[in-house]
Parts: structure tokens; sequence; C-alpha cells
């Protein structure tokens, strides 16, 4: 896919199929984890894919019973050190680029506890900051059907945004 297609398709998907992501798909993203920058090339984060439907259930529920995560076949908690939250943040965007362009559906969900994060914990991989979880699946029903351009879909417009050239913030 182009880039200006995969940006312009990539939305948050909250409703998946069952259909496992195979193996494959799912190096891809680990690639695209990989290949994302980080300052002084740090890369002081981790991730954690959780497949295991039981642990995805206790996920959704430690997350704001956001039930609608357990459908997502592939649940990944990144994890960074105080002061990561860019980079890793940077890393997980590559990923959720690469998986729009595997036809892949995704969501972010910032709102959890990660004191109760089950199965694993932020000292388990080292790090001591649960800063997002994120569903990576299939899109079930609703995917392809809206009519709008995903991508500028409650998007302030530009020019109320970004200022060029004037040296004041956006
Ligand atoms: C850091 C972050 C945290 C988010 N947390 C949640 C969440 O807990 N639950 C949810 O349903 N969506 C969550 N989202 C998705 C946003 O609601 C969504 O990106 C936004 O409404 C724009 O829609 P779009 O992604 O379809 O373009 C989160 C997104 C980001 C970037």
């Amino acid at each position: 896919m182009e880039l200006r297609d995969v940006l312009a398709q990539r939305r948050s998907i909250r409703k998946y199929s069952k259909r496992a992501v195979s193996g494959r798909k799912l190096r891809r993203l680990y690639k695209a984890l990989q290949l994302a920058p980080s300052g002084a090339n740090k890369q002081n984060y981790a991730f954690i894919f959780v497949t295991d439907a039981e642990k995805r259930r206790q996920i959704a529920e430690q997350a704001g019973h956001q039930e609608f995560l357990a459908e997502a076949p592939v649940i990944m908690a990144a994890v960074c050190e105080p002061g990561g939250g860019f980079n890793v943040a940077i890393a997980v965007d590559h990923m959720v680029l690469a998986a729009t362009d595997e036809g892949l559906g995704t969501c972010w969900w910032g709102c959890f506890d990660s004191g109760g994060f089950p199965g694993t914990s932020a000292q388990t991989a080292g790090r001591s900051s649960l800063p997002g979880l994120f569903g990576s699946g299939w899109g079930g029903v609703g995917w392809g059907r809206c009519t709008w351009s995903p991508g500028l879909h409650g998007r302030t417009g530009t020019r109320s945004r970004f200022r060029v050239g004037c040296g004041t913030s956006c």
C-alpha cells in the first residue's frame, strides 16, 4: 500500500473477527517495532504480546471493562522506562502503520490499571512504566463501511493547529 493510503486508512478498530493473526504478519509487526527510532537509540522499552484468550479477558477487565479489547486476537502491552514515553509511542505508531498495511485493525487502550496487568508485569520485562495496551487483529463488522475518510474524521483543520514559520506553538 502507498504510505498516503496507509495513513488515510488507519483508524481505531473496536470490533474484531476471531481470525488469528499469522506468525508471518506478527513478525512484520515486530520488525516495524525494531526499526523505529528512539532518542540516542536507547530503545528503552519492551513489548509483551498476549494471545491467550483467558489472559486477554482479564486484561480487558483491567482496562476499565473495555470488553471489546478481549476480542482482539493479539493484545500487546507497551512497557517503557520513566521518560521513555515518546520513544515507545513512536515505536507503537510504527507498528500501527505496519499493521494497517497488513490489513489488520488496531486500537490503542490508554485506560487500564497497570498494577493488575495479569500474567506478566512491567517489572518482569525489566521496565517500570506501562504506558499503553494495544489490540491488533482482523477488523470485524464496521471495517470498510465508513464513507468518510477515516484519517480526517473528527480532526481539526490544519490552519487551527499548525503555525508555519511564525515561531508560535501549535
Ligand atoms: C494514547 C491513546 C490512548 C487511547 N486509549 C483508548 C482507550 O482506552 N479506549 C479506546 O477505545 N480508544 C482509545 N484510543 C483511541 C482514540 O480514541 C482514537 O485514536 C481517536 O478517537 C481518533 O480516532 P481514530 O484512531 O479512529 O483516528 C486511544 C488513543 C491513543 C493515541
